[in-house]
């Protein structure tokens, strides 16, 4: 509450917030975490905690009165619906050229995401990150962060006769017959528990199209593993539904906190403002690089470097969906978890490396679909409108070409093996790529450009980024892994040196 001074804030509670309030729990510091959305651990009126796609209520959507799905079509048709404007676990957050996908919660991305849990490649680790050295990464914080988020690997001999994984060793099989390698994903979806759902021994979540609105079981969301051994240490405290909208140096020491505490129609019930002598910004990409160009047009952190704002990209994400003949069904049953991918990212024309993801409708609709993560090198900066008080993304719809061009290749060349056609029903009326949204934000507070090589803000001491912003635009896998462990090597050193 108000007046209160801590020795350590965090903002929001996603990978980078949770790694950092563990670590700093751990070491013995008091750690408050800020998170604006809600906590999510009581059921709704269906009993459950979550909602399911089928059936979106207003739990699904962050302050919307319709939802908005990243697949909104079918056969031409919008199938979004009428809502109740609630603080849903889903932000679509719409910018000029693009709409950001983002979890809203205790818990952050970890609610919706898809659980892949993927190491990036080594040398293109190497090439994005190059001040950072990669053999402790690869030796060390790699394994680190796979262990505290409880990365399990599928059965694969389970995956060959799972009815839920049809669509998936549909999607391989065309895929290497036309000349394409594929892979296993790791998940942090428990599989043992996919299992039982199949068997019909427990209540099904990934089998119950339960994915982008949050999983009721089965998933190790960062609530059950980083923020849960932070809880037990008894040193850590979170505040749900209040959104930071400031910080600015104190003059007693440290910074002053300024937060909004909303209720679930998103109207400000109380400001608040506590003191913390050190401030830990893990809002994601969009929510760090937002409020930190907003600090310094304001002026509360004038200082800030110029870098701040810059680099920001999609991680080449590009979605886009196959129809298949009558006689490869893909399944009526399909397991929300991907568990593979077609990797063709040592290909120079044009590195993709696509998730083969799955259309949980409960229903055959011989779809295959993919999202596709490429080699995008186009950037963005976010910049502070004076007049509206909005911080604004330059990205345009058009940046994102080179994504599609280098799905297109592949999908292209498997359509013609296959001799099937695209879906063009799905992402708008004839539109057969979803280019205009994404779920990888990354960058726009990049590690030694923005921040020095382990997240600290120049010129403001206590001041540190830990999360997505740190990268530069591009992981070329799903990210969270690489945003884990990126924020284990930066905690440990800022404890080492900064805090004892
Ligand atoms: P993250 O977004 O997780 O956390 C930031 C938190 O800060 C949020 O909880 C937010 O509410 C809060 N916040 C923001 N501003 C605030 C403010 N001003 N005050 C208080 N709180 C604030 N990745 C992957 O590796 N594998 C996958 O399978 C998927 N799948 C996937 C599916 C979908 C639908 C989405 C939307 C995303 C994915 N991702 C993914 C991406 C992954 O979830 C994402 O990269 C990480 O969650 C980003 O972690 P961060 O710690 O950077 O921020």
């Amino acid at each position: 509450s108000t007046g209160d001074h801590v020795a350590a804030l965090v903002i929001g509670s996603g990978y980078g917030g949770a790694v950092t309030a563990l670590r700093l729990t751990q070491a013995g510091i008091a750690t408050a975490v800020v998170e604006m959305g809600m906590a999510w651990n009581t059921a709704g009126s269906n009993g459950k905690i979550f909602c399911d796609m089928l059936e979106p209520d207003q739990r699904s959507y962050w302050l919307r009165t319709t939802t908005d799905q990243p697949l909104g079509y079918f056969l031409g048709i919008n199938v979004n619906k009428s809502i109740t404007r609630y603080t849903g676990v889903l932000d679509s957050e719409k910018f000029a050229g693009i709409r950001v996908y983002q979890g809203r919660g205790v818990g952050g991305g970890s609610l919706v995401n898809g659980g892949m849990a993927v190491v990036p490649r080594r040398d293109y680790f190497a090439e994005i990150l190059p001040s950072v050295d990669v053999a402790s990464m690869y030796d060390t914080y790699f394994p680190r962060a796979n262990a505290g988020l409880g990365v399990n690997a599928i059965d694969t001999a389970w995956f060959e006769t799972a009815s839920c994984y049809r669509y998936a060793r549909v999607s391989r099989d065309q895929a290497r017959a036309s000349g394409y390698s594929t892979t296993f994903l790791n998940n942090v979806y428990d599989f043992g528990y996919m299992k039982q759902e199949l068997a019909g021994t427990v209540t099904r979540s990934a089998l119950a199209s339960e994915v982008i609105y949050g999983n009721n079981y089965g998933k190790r969301s960062l609530d059950k593993t980083y923020l849960a051994a932070a809880a037990a240490t008894g040193r850590l405290s979170i505040t749900a539904q209040h959104v930071v909208t400031a910080v600015a140096p104190n003059s007693a020491g440290g910074y002053t906190v300024t937060m909004n505490q909303i209720d679930t129609a998103g109207a400000t019930v109380t400001t608040k403002t506590v003191r913390a002598d050190r401030v830990f910004f893990a809002a994601g990409s969009i929510g760090t690089s937002k409020l930190l160009v907003a600090m310094r047009a304001q002026g509360a952190l004038p200082n800030l470097p110029s870098a701040v704002g810059q680099g920001w990209g999609n991680n080449g994400n590009v979605m886009v969906a196959r129809a298949q003949h009558l006689w490869n069904t893909t399944g009526a049953l399909e397991a929300g978890m991907p568990a593979m991918g077609i990797d063709n990212w040592a290909d120079p024309a044009g590195p993709v490396f696509a998730e083969i993801a799955p259309f949980p409708a409960g229903t055959e609709l011989w779809i295959s679909l993919y999202l596709a993560i490429t080699k995008n090198p186009n950037r963005a900066q976010f910049s502070y409108n004076s007049s509206t008080g909005a911080v604004e993304l330059s990205w345009q719809t058009a940046q994102n070409q080179p994504a599609v061009n280098a799905a297109k290749r592949v999908f292209d060349t498997i359509n013609k093996a296959q001799v099937t056609v695209y879906r063009s029903d799905l992402f708008g009326v004839n539109k057969v790529w979803g280019d205009d949204f994404t779920y990888h934000p990354l960058g726009g507070c990049i590690l030694n450009q923005a921040t020095d090589n382990y997240g600290r803000l120049p010129g403001y001491p206590g001041l540190y980024v830990m999360d997505g912003s740190l990268i530069p635009g591009s992981t070329g896998v799903n990210p969270f892994v690489t945003i884990t462990a990126l924020a284990e090597r930066n905690i440990e050193k800022i404890i080492s040196t900064d805090l004892t």
